[in-house]
């Protein structure tokens, strides 16, 4: 399982890795200069480098870049931007050693209040040389406010003039300009070909726009002891690979029959909108579950006989359409005959918001509380349960509760925009574990995963999926797991996992603009026979 850390966490984890452990932070910065040199040297012949520094520490790994290029034949120029007065105790060590050496020109260019962008961009324009390597090490993980003035002007020349000259672009650390935690840019950031990140990925490298910065990001092992990580507020952000998926999902019993493999009750579907518990369904079927019913309102039932004959249909009315003691008996029919068959339950998808809605769901609550069964909650079912303000939903909610909101649901939920939720995708994830208190599947361009004890970031999935019913086949994946007996936790885990899997299948024979929600259905077949 990877590990990423936000930038406050590196932070914490070097500073228990020098102060605790008694690690040299020069030997962590000369490895972590070694590495990135190395990768340089590992994909260009020896020929000229330009090298962006800040004053901080990321800067001072800059600098010993410099020198270790330098020794190996390469021809250096460092752009030193910032106050020399700010330089760290790293820094002035590392340039110690380049003076010693005679050979290099560090240029600074001081921060100053009469300048504007325009003026630093002009007089910075002749301090980037045209080169085969342009290095960014302005600013590492200590970036903690928005980049302006001489850094965003250093920051547009750069990307200018690599641009320009063709350069093969490397970001130390992390993209200047790209917050580590959030994946938001803050004014001003640089767009490399590649990020040699030192120690743990960082998680804003992983979240988008973050992750579009570069082609690829490079995690090196610079020696950091392995129980840094156990010195950092909170827990890193673990990330599910092929091996892990594999592992959880165990091998499917030779001698087991329907039953074995957990029966999926589905909730889902109202008037026009019977696909939701189609592509649900099909796609709990498709991840393995032996058997799945349907819980849908009559208008739906000669459409899913169709579309999908193996399931078991158990069709209900509007209340509109009967009488109190009818409505008492269908519910009465499905609290006794249909619930304590369910292995897990997913409600929600097309389900609307209207009275029978939220009679379904408070029914399921009930039965989640009593029975602990797992439940995934989704869609309409979510717009009900941002609309239910007066209960405490820590309190009401089972562990095994799996809320499955996209940023817009999240907005509802948090009483905010999807725009905000978005935004701020990991904080507003880490605001609903705390109010609901269960598993929380926050879906975005990187699916973030949070229960009470640990915090996942999912990295499989592509922008194809952006596309309507894809949410709803992920209800499917993840309720089959749990029917099938993984824990809710590890359902919701591998079926993100599993879903954007399937779509990564899915986008190989089809262009991201065509692919449809059924394509992951199909994906999933394929995924499950490479692992
Ligand atoms: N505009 C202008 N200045 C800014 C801005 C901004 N938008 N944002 C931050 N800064 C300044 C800060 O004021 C900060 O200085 P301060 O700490 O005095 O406030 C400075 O930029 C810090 O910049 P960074 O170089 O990004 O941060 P730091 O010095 O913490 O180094 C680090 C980051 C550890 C080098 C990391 O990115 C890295 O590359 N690690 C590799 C491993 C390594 O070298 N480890 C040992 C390092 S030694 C040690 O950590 C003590």
């Amino acid at each position: 399982m990877k590990q990423l850390l936000t930038g406050k966490q590196m932070k914490q984890a070097d500073t228990w890795s020098i102060k605790e452990f008694g690690m040299e932070s020069l030997i962590l910065m000369e490895r972590a200069a070694l590495c990135a040199a190395q990768h340089i040297m590992s994909v260009q012949k020896p020929g000229c480098v330009f090298i962006m520094c800040g004053m901080g520490n990321n800067g001072a790994d800059g600098l010993a870049m410099a020198r270790i290029l330098s020794q190996n034949g390469w021809s250096v120029r460092i752009a030193a931007i910032g106050q020399i007065e700010k330089a760290t105790k790293e820094w002035l060590y590392q340039k110690s050693l380049l003076d010693k050496m005679e050979i290099l020109p560090v240029q600074y260019f001081y921060e100053s209040d009469d300048k504007d962008e325009e003026e630093y961009r002009s007089a910075l324009s002749n301090l980037y040389v045209p080169a085969q390597v342009y290095v960014d090490a302005l600013f590492g993980v200590g970036l903690s406010r928005k980049v302006s003035g001489v850094y965003r002007a250093a920051i547009e020349e750069w990307n200018e003039h690599k641009k320009k000259c063709g350069a093969y672009g490397v970001a130390v650390d992390i993209c200047s300009g790209l917050d580590a935690k959030s994946g938001q840019v803050l004014g001003a950031y640089v767009k490399a070909d590649v990020q040699i990140t030192f120690g743990y990925g960082k998680v804003g490298q992983f979240l988008y726009p973050g992750a579009s910065l570069s082609d690829q990001t490079i995690t090196c092992d610079i020696g950091m002891p392995n129980e840094a990580v156990y010195h950092v507020d909170g827990f890193p952000f673990n990330c599910l690979e092929k091996s892990d998926a594999k592992d959880w999902l165990g091998s499917r019993c030779l001698w087991g029959n329907k039953g074995t493999f957990g029966r999926v009750v589905i909730i889902a579907g109202s008037s026009g909108m019977a696909g939701a518990a189609y592509l649900s369904a099909l796609a709990a079927y498709r991840t393995g579950a032996g058997l799945v019913d349907i819980v849908t309102p009559k208008c739906n039932r000669l459409v899913l006989q169709q579309l999908l004959p193996e399931a078991v249909l158990h069709c209900i009315s509007e209340i509109s359409e009967i009488s109190k003691d009818e409505d008492e008996e269908q519910l009465a029919y499905l609290r006794n005959e249909v619930l304590p068959k369910a292995k897990a339950i997913v409600i929600g998808p097309g389900l609307s918001t209207d009275t029978l809605a939220k009679k379904l769901l408070d029914m399921v609550l009930e039965w989640n509380r009593s029975q602990n069964c797992p439940i995934v909650i989704d869609a309409d079912a979510l717009n009900l349960l941002a609309m239910r303000t007066n209960i405490d939903h820590a309190e009401y909610l089972g562990e095994n509760v799996i809320l499955t909101p996209h940023p817009g649901e999240l907005g509802r939920l948090m009483n905010s925009s999807a725009k905000e939720a978005a935004k701020n995708l990991l904080y507003f994830a880490e605001e609903l574990q705390k109010k609901f208190g269960c598993i929380c599947v926050c879906k975005d361009a990187r699916t973030v995963i949070l229960t009470q004890k640990n915090r996942y970031l999912n990295l499989t999935g592509n922008s194809g999926m952006a596309t309507g019913g894809s949410g709803d086949v992920l209800t499917g994946v993840i309720a089959s797991l749990a029917a099938q007996g993984l824990s809710a936790e590890r359902a919701a885990v591998l079926g993100v996992w599993l879903h954007g899997a399937a779509g990564d299948e899915a986008a190989k024979e089809k262009s991201p603009y065509s692919m449809i929600a059924r394509d992951l259905a199909d994906g999933l077949s394929k995924v499950l026979i490479q692992i």
